[in-house]
């Protein structure tokens, strides 16, 4: 495999890693080939979207060993999907051991330390019991399927542009924003594919009460450096992001003061430095937010630099995540 040209697509690996959830209990974990499942065509989650979903890494670091990133925080935010559905879901220590799983299965599958690649853990839950009442599932599969990936976009750390949304929004104040669930995603679909078409890596959200505030991008969080201050917003439609929380911790072992507030759109001018940052985008440097419907646009950054903030965490963040710096907050766990 030429791990060089790997890019953030779906490839076919070894064995997912599935459970199934019927009369109150979870079968035990087994290792399926074929990444083609059988269920109902009445399925909730065909029909009602019935479906949750993480995004977590394994990383090969410098020593050799195999570590995963914080996987106890995905299967806590899994759990909450899912409570929020109103279906099953695996505990901690299920999630964690289907994940390592997944990662030894696939190992042949997982890149190599220099290649900078790593491997994209995906677990999702489905409601499969057929249906055409508006209930949750009472029955679930839950899987996790490992894939080898490159940059979300291009290179690691290359600037991009992003498109502000004016005319649609993508999950209400007390909707389902702050959830990992399908139909989140569903709604920025078109959109999305769009704007990527444009030259576009992503669209910026704000918040859909006011349209006031930044909310964050379709698939990671907004954050900002003014001065010695990480900002980032605080609103009920944005998901909580792992990535986000570990940075704002790297930030405050930094020295840094760090704002969780509301972010007046017009405070985009003021940026030092914005960025993305999620599982599969890391942290991408944003040096330009468009805005169509009023012909604005916002320079939030060098076209092709990254600003200093952002080169520096993102070196801890994925210092961590391969070995090479230590694990002061042990958020990895080795396999
Ligand atoms: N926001 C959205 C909408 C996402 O899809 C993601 C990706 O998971 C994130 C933020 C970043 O979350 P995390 O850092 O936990 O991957
Ligand atoms: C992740 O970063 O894990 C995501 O889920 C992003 C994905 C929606 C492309």
């Amino acid at each position: 495999m030429d791990w060089s040209k790997l890019a953030f697509g779906y490839i076919k690996t070894n064995k997912i890693i599935c459970s199934w959830y019927k009369d109150g209990e979870w079968s035990p974990l087994s290792a399926e080939g074929d990444d083609r499942i059988t269920i109902s065509a009445l399925s909730g989650a065909l029909h009602y979207g019935i479906e949750a979903f993480e995004g977590l890494k394994a990383f090969r670091g410098v020593d050799g060993k195999v570590r995963l990133f914080r996987p106890d925080e995905n299967a806590k935010r899994l759990k909450r999907s899912a409570d929020f559905l109103g279906i099953a879901s695996p505990g901690i220590e299920m999630f964690v051991e289907a994940c390592k799983r997944a990662v030894i299965e696939n190992i042949d599958f997982l890149p190599p330390y220099e290649s900078r690649a790593s491997m994209y853990l995906r677990p999702f839950l489905i409601g499969v019991e057929p249906q055409i009442d508006l209930v949750s599932s009472k029955e679930v599969l839950f899987a996790v399927a490992a894939i080898p990936v490159g940059a979300f976009s291009g290179k690691n750390l290359t600037p991009a542009r992003m498109l502000l949304a004016r005319d649609h929004d993508r999950a209400a104040p007390m909707g389902t924003g702050s959830y990992k669930i399908g139909g989140n995603y569903a709604a920025s679909m078109l959109a999305g594919t769009k704007a990527k078409k444009e030259g576009f890596a992503s669209i910026l959200y704000l918040d859909s009460a006011e349209r006031k505030y930044v909310d964050e991008f379709s698939s990671s969080n907004f954050f900002a450096v003014k001065g010695n201050s990480y900002i980032t917003p605080d609103s009920p439609s944005v998901l909580p992001s792992i990535t986000n929380k570990s940075l704002i911790q790297l930030a405050e072992d930094f020295g840094m003061k760090v704002e969780k507030r509301k972010i007046p759109v017009e405070e985009l001018t003021e940026f030092d430095e914005v960025g993305a940052c999620g599982t599969a985008v890391v942290i991408t440097p944003v040096w330009e937010i468009v805005d169509k419907s009023s012909g604005v646009s916002y320079l939030t950054g060098d076209k092709d630099n990254p600003g200093n903030i952002s080169k520096n965490l993102y070196r801890k963040l994925t210092g961590i995540q391969y070995g090479e710096e230590p694990d002061d907050h042990n958020w990895c766990m080795e396999i």
